[in-house]
Order: C-alpha cells, then structure tokens, then sequence
C-alpha cells in the first residue's frame, strides 16, 4: 500500500483534528502518502482532496472542529454518487481510507469496502451512541462543555429559586444528558432510554422545595418534549417558576480535552496501522483496551444505558 486518504464525515466532534494528525503523520512515518478528503463523501465525489504533510497538521491537536471540513452528502448515498467516488480512488491509486464519523459513515464506508476499498472507521461523534465502543471521539469534551454551562446556569437558577431546564444534544442517545447530569448534581435527568412524567418531576421538585432546596436543575436530552413545553408544563402543574436552555451547537465546539485528544491519537494511529494489515473495520475502546471489530459487528446492537448511574443520580438528587 502505498497511498491512503482521511476524510471527517457527518456532525463534527472535538478530537478529531488530533486524530486526522495521528493519521497523517503515523502515515507518513510509515512510509505512506496520504491525502485529506474535503467535506466528507462531498470530497471524494468531487475529487476534492490534496497531499497532506506533517506541517498541514501542526498546531490543530488542541482544536475543535475539522481541518477537513464534514458535511452530510446524500449523493454518496446513491449508485452515481459511489461511482464517481470510486473512479477519483482508483484514478488517484488510493487504497486505504480513515474515515471518521458516526453510525451514518460507517454505513458509507461499507459501500466502500464492498468495491475493493479498503476502510478503516474512527467512531468521532459527541453522541456516545455506538454499542461496541465505551467512548466516541468528541462526548468527553462535550460532556465537559455541558457541565460548564450548567454552572452557569445554576448560579442564576439559585439566585432566583427557579428551575431551569438544560437541553442537550444525544440524537437519541440518552450518554451525554446522563453523564452531564450526574456530573453536575442534576435533580432530573431526562433520557429517552426512561419514560418521564410531569407529575412525578413536579413531585420531586415539590419534595425538594419542602426540603429548603429552592432551585432545581433539569438535563433533558434532544428530541424527547421540546424543553419550552416541559416548563409551561411544569409550571402549570405545580406553580413553579421555570425557565429553559437549549445548549445546541455549543456543545460540539471547543477545545478537546486531554482525553478526546489521547482517543483521537490514537484511534489515528491504530486505524492505519489496520489498514497497512488490510484490515478492514472500525477502532473503539472497550474496558481500558483499544480495540478493532468489523463495521457489521460495530453496527449490529443497541448500546445499553447505564441504569446503575442513572439510578445513582437519582438517589443523590433530593
Ligand atoms: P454520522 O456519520 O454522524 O452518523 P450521518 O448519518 O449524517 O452522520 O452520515 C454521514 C454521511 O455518511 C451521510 O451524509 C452520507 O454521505 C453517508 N452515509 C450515511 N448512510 C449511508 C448509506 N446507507 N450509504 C451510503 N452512505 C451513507
Ligand atoms: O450527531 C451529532 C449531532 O450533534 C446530534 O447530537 C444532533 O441531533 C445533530 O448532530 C445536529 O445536527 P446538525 O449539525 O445538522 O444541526
């Protein structure tokens, strides 16, 4: 093998410019040329994608974002779209490809395997929601920027004896409201994994009034009530005083912590170490180790909610 390329594809998520650096220079220690892909699938339907060098990856392993862009290209998704992907590969005799994303590119990357390419994916995604890996690339420092504004907001929400309702992001994933929420002291942490009720939320926002617990923290996860309904509900329900937040696309900026930048690295690095093997298929991290399962095995199950914290951050919350 001699030319490999790395595209970012879907929502962004912080970690992975340290990982397209890992690619890139791991590559070239290894003798590799390697070519950075713009905008996602968009890049390699457009044959948008140039050499890379150890300097075109300096000083972005403590940024946010993506040097390479990302985009959602549904042209990727139809036999036209592969197609003309296909022949800029094969024209440009590239082999191997990182690609780093979530669930939705893996499923691109399989298009690609399936036509002679070989693929190794990076899950980067603030929504933790790949069952096979413990940690996606970006939901640490996320989590980091949602308790953050949480301290912001609980400053306010004391000061007034209000109860404030904090929306994250999750798509459906209910990791990044959970661990947010127990980091922050939440007194209700609503995920979709767990029916909620507005009477039994009043009734421990009441208890906690009885209890001289003035304000109350709420972490609600995306796409489950919208958060200004929650709190005309609430409201409603027990007369007290609500006001909401949605964080939105805050929490997949920034800075990448120490520990999205280590996973980025070295999911970087382990991705072209299996495509030198021709090993197709995705890294992760699983009980402490680096590990490496087919796409099938990454995408065949449903990642399980943590209950147990869950339920510990309930029992603390009063
Ligand atoms: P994520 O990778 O974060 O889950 P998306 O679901 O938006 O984000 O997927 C990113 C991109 O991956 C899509 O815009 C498309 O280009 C490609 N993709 C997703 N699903 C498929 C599919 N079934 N076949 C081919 N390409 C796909
Ligand atoms: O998958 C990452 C994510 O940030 C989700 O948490 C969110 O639902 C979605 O992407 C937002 O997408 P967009 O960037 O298109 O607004």
């Amino acid at each position: 093998m001699k030319n490999i390329a790395v595209l970012t594809s879907g929502g962004d998520s912080p970690g992975m410019n340290a990982c397209i650096r890992a690619v890139v220079r791991y590559g070239i220690s290894q003798g590799l040329n390697v070519y950075g892909v713009k905008r996602g699938y968009s890049g390699l339907i457009e044959n948008d994608m140039e050499l890379m060098t150890t300097r075109s990856v300096g000083n972005i392993i403590q940024t946010g974002g993506t040097i390479l862009k990302t985009a959602r290209c549904n042209e990727f998704k139809t036999e036209e779209g592969l197609s003309k992907a296909l022949k800029n590969l094969r024209e440009r005799e590239i082999e191997g490809l990182v690609v780093i994303g979530g669930d939705g590119s893996f499923r691109g990357a399989e298009k690609l395997i399936q036509n002679g390419i070989l693929c190794a994916c990076v899950p980067g995604t603030i929504d933790n929601n790949l069952f096979y890996t413990d940690y996606t690339l970006g939901f640490d420092t996320a989590t980091n920027t949602v308790v953050n504004m949480i301290n912001n907001v609980r400053d306010t929400s004391m000061s007034h004896d209000r109860v404030s309702i904090i929306e994250t992001m999750g798509a459906g994933c209910g990791d990044l409201a959970l661990n947010a929420g127990l980091a922050s002291g939440a007194d209700v942490i609503i995920v979709p994994e767990v029916n909620f009720s507005v009477e039994e939320i009043c009734k421990k926002l009441i208890n906690a009034r009885n209890h001289h617990k003035e304000f109350s923290i709420i972490v609600l996860s995306e796409h489950i009530i919208e958060a200004s309904e929650l709190a005309r509900q609430i409201t409603e329900h027990c007369g007290l005083e609500c006001r909401w937040l949605i964080l939105g696309h805050v929490q997949r900026g920034g800075s990448p912590t120490a520990f999205d930048r280590n996973l980025g690295t070295n999911f970087g690095a382990r991705a072209v170490e299996e495509l030198l093997k021709n090993n197709c298929g995705v890294v992760g991290y699983r009980d402490g180790k680096y590990i490496y399962v087919t796409i099938e095995e990454a995408l065949n199950g449903t990642r399980k909610f943590n209950e147990d914290e869950y339920r510990l951050a309930q029992k603390l919350s009063f």
